[in-house]
C-alpha cells in the first residue's frame, strides 16, 4: 500500500473541530470509522478521532474508482482522507455535536488498516458485559466515555502536582521492590532470584520512605504512587492503586488538614467542579453515633437517633432488655417513606441481617400520629409520643429502629440510611460534600487474634493528652488521625506520626509485636528515628476513588486504563499466569498444584 496519506499528506485537523468557518476548505482527517450508512451510491461514515466525530461522505463522481475500496470500509477501519469541507443539505444538522452543520466530502482516502469486526459496536458499550470490555480494553478506551475519564484523570494528577509543587513539595520516588508495610492489608510478595528462598513485597504504601525521607530533612515529599495490596475487591478497591502521597515536616494536624483542602480543592477546580472551604469537621464519635460509619455521606439526614433512654422502660421486652444490658438502641426516621411495602420492609430486615442486625423493627406513623407496627401495643401513649417528638415524626414517616452491641447498631443503621437513600435517590443531583473525620481511636481490638491493632497504622501517633490511656484504657486512647471524606466515600487518610523511639517502642508493646519482632520488621525505621528525626505528618489521597467520584463514576475501574476484575484478573494480558518451569527453577520455586 502506497500510504501517502502518512509520508506526503499530513492530518490538518482533529475530528473534532470543523465548524462552518471551516467551510471549503482543504482538510486531512485521519481516524476510525464508526456508523457507515452506505446507500450504494453514496457512503456516510462517521470518522472518529479522540477529539471527536466528523461525517465523512465518499460519491462515486468524486472518490473515482476509488469507490469501490470505499464500499469495503467496516467499523473500526482505521482510515486517512482528504476532502473538501462543505454545509450540510437543508434538514441534516446534528446540533448535538460540535462539527454537526459540516461534513466532509472525501477527494481521496486511504484505508491505513482494516479492522477485523469488532466484538462489540462501541457505541453500543452498555449492551456488553464488562468482562468483554476489559478483555478488548483498547478498543474500550476508544469510546470518548473512557477516552473523558482519563483525560479527567491526566488533569487531575498534573493540578495534583502543579499545587504541590507551588508549595515547595519535592516529588521523590521510592522503591517498587521493598519490605512488608504496615497498612494491614496481605502483601503481593516478589521472589528474589540473587537471594534465593528471601521475597520482596510490594509496597502497601510508601509510609515508611516517607517518615525516613523526612528524617532525611527533605521536609515536603510527594509522590504519586502506585501502592499494591492483596485484600477482597469491591467497586472501590483495586490490587493496585494510586495514591497521591505527601509528607511534611515540623507541622501538626491542622497543617496537614489545610495543605490537604487546598490541595483536594485544586484537583476539584482541575475537574471543573466547586469544593467550598473549610471542609467542616466530625470527630468520629460524632461521625459513628449520628451516621453510624466512620465515612459519613452528609448529602441527606436519616441521622441515627439515641432512644434507649426512651425505651428503656417501656413494654416491648425487646428493648427493655437491651437497654438493661447497657446495649445501644438507636432509631432512623425515614422523612415520607411509610409507602414502603411489607415486601419492601422484609428486603430491609434481611438487609440489615447481612451486617449482624437481629431485626428491624418498624413504625409507620398514620394519620394523627397514630403508630402503625406490630410492635405498637407495646408502646404506651406517652412514649410514641416521646419518641415521635425526639425524631421528629409527621404523618407519611416510618421509623426504624435497631437494639444490639454498639458495633451492630452502626453498621446495620448506617448501611441501612445508605441503602434508603439509594431507594429513594436522595443523592441525585447533590454537589460534593466533604468532611473530615478526626480524633479516630488509636487502637481496635481483634477478636480472632485476641490482641489490639492499629485503626490506621502503628506509626499514627496518640493525642498526647491520651498517652496515658495506653496503658489503663487503651480502646480509649485516641489518635492524631484524620480521613478526608466525599460523598461519603473515605478519599484519603493520614496522620501525623510518632516520631521518638521511645514512644513507638512503647506502642509496639501495646500492641503486643515483640522487640524482636520489630526490630526484623521496622528495625530500620526505629534506628532512624534515634537519630534527630523531626516530628512529622501527612496523608495520602485515594487517587482512583476521588477521580472516579469527579468523573460521575460508581466504579474506579472505570478510570483506570487497564483496571483488573473483582478476582484481581487483567483479562486483557491474562495476568496473573503460570510461568515458564525453568523461570521456578531460577528462583528455587516450586508450585504445589492445587485443584
Ligand atoms: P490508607 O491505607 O488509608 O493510608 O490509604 C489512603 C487512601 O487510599 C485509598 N485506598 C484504596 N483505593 C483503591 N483501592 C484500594 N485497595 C485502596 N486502599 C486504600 C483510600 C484511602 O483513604 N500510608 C497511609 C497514608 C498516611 O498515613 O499518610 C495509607 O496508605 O481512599
Ligand atoms: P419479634 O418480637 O422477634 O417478632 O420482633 C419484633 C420486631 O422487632 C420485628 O420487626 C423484628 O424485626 C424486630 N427486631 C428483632 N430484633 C431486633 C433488634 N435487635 N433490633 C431491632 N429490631 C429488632
Amino acid at each position: 500500500m502506497a500510504e501517502k496519506f502518512i509520508t506526503e499528506l499530513k492530518r490538518t485537523h482533529t475530528c473534532g473541530e470543523l465548524t462552518l468557518a471551516d467551510e471549503g476548505k482543504q482538510v486531512v482527517l485521519m481516524g476510525w470509522a464508526m456508523r457507515r450508512r452506505d446507500h450504494g451510491g453514496l457512503i456516510f461514515i462517521d470518522l472518529r478521532d479522540r477529539a471527536g466525530l466528523t461525517q465523512v461522505v465518499f460519491n462515486p463522481e468524486h472518490t473515482g474508482g476509488g469507490h469501490e475500496v470505499a464500499h469495503q470500509i467496516r467499523s473500526e477501519y482505521c482510515l486517512a482522507l482528504r476532502g473538501l469541507v462543505r454545509r450540510r443539505p437543508e434538514g441534516q444538522d446534528n446540533e448535538k455535536i460540535a462539527t454537526g452543520r459540516i461534513e466532509v466530502f472525501v477527494e481521496d482516502f486511504e484505508i491505513l488498516n482494516p479492522s477485523k469486526t469488532p466484538p462489540f459496536m462501541l457505541e453500543e458499550w452498555t449492551l456488553v458485559n464488562e468482562n468483554t470490555r476489559l478483555r478488548y480494553r483498547y478498543l474500550d478506551i476508544r469510546r470518548p466515555e473512557v477516552f473523558a475519564n482519563l483525560l479527567l484523570r491526566h488533569r487531575c494528577t498534573q493540578a495534583a502536582r502543579g499545587y504541590l509543587n507551588a508549595q515547595g513539595f519535592l516529588e521523590v520516588e521510592t522503591p517498587m521492590l521493598t519490605r512488608s508495610t504496615p497498612e494491614g492489608a496481605r502483601d503481593f510478595l516478589v521472589p528474589s532470584r540473587l537471594a534465593r528462598g528471601s521475597f520482596y513485597a510490594l509496597p502497601q504504601s510508601p509510609q515508611l520512605f516517607k517518615q525516613l525521607l523526612m528524617v532525611g530533612g527533605v521536609e515536603r515529599y510527594y509522590q504519586v504512587a502506585r501502592c499494591f495490596r492483596d485484600e477482597d475487591l469491591r467497586a472501590d478497591r483495586q490490587p493496585e492503586f494510586t495514591q497521591v502521597d505527601l509528607e511534611m515536616s515540623f507541622v501538626d494536624e491542622e497543617d496537614v488538614m489545610g495543605l490537604t483542602e487546598g490541595l483536594v480543592q485544586a484537583i476539584v477546580a482541575s475537574a471543573g467542579k466547586e469544593m467550598t472551604l473549610p471542609v467542616p469537621r466530625l470527630t468520629w464519635a460524632q461521625a459513628m453515633n449520628r451516621f453510624g460509619l466512620d465515612a459519613p455521606d452528609l448529602r441527606f439526614g436519616l441521622e441515627l437517633t439515641e432512644v434507649a433512654d426512651l425505651v428503656g422502660d417501656a413494654e416491648f421486652k425487646l428493648f427493655r432488655e437491651a437497654v438493661a444490658k447497657g446495649l445501644m438502641v438507636k432509631a432512623i426516621n425515614g422523612k415520607g417513606m411509610a409507602g414502603l411495602s411489607r415486601k419492601d420492609l422484609d428486603d430491609l430486615t434481611s438487609f440489615v441481617a447481612g451486617y449482624g442486625a437481629k431485626g428491624l423493627a418498624w413504625v409507620k406513623i398514620k394519620e394523627g400520629m397514630e403508630w402503625q407496627s406490630p410492635i405498637a401495643k407495646f408502646f404506651s401513649a406517652g412514649h410514641q409520643g416521646r419518641i415521635n417528638e425526639r425524631l421528629g415524626a409527621a404523618e407519611g414517616d416510618i421509623l426504624f429502629f435497631g437494639a444490639d452491641a454498639p458495633r451492630v447498631v452502626w453498621e446495620s443503621l448506617g448501611r441501612l440510611r445508605l441503602e434508603l437513600a439509594r431507594r429513594f435517590e436522595l443523592t441525585k443531583d447533590k454537589p460534593l460534600t466533604f468532611c473530615w473525620v478526626t480524633d479516630f481511636p488509636l487502637l481496635d481490638y481483634d477478636l480472632e487474634a485476641k490482641r489490639f491493632v492499629a485503626m490506621h497504622h502503628p506509626f499514627t501517633a496518640p493525642k498526647p493528652e491520651d498517652v496515658d490511656l495506653l496503658d489503663s484504657e487503651p480502646l480509649k486512647t485516641r489518635a492524631r488521625a484524620y480521613d478526608i471524606v466525599l460523598n461519603g466515600s473515605e478519599i484519603g487518610g493520614g496522620s501525623i506520626r510518632i516520631h521518638r523511639q521511645d514512644l513507638q517502642a512503647k506502642l509496639f508493646d501495646t500492641l503486643k509485636i515483640t522487640r524482636e519482632e520489630a526490630q526484623n520488621k521496622f528495625g530500620f525505621l526505629l534506628e532512624a528515628l534515634t537519630f534527630g528525626a523531626p516530628p512529622h505528618g501527612g496523608l495520602a489521597l485515594g487517587f482512583d476513588r476521588l477521580v472516579a467520584i469527579l468523573a460521575g463514576e460508581p466504579s474506579i475501574r472505570e478510570v483506570i486504563a487497564f483496571p483488573k476484575t473483582q478476582k484481581g484478573a487483567c483479562l486483557l494480558t491474562e495476568a496473573p499466569g503460570l510461568v515458564d518451569p525453568g523461570q521456578l527453577l531460577e528462583l528455587g520455586l516450586r508450585v504445589e498444584r492445587v485443584s
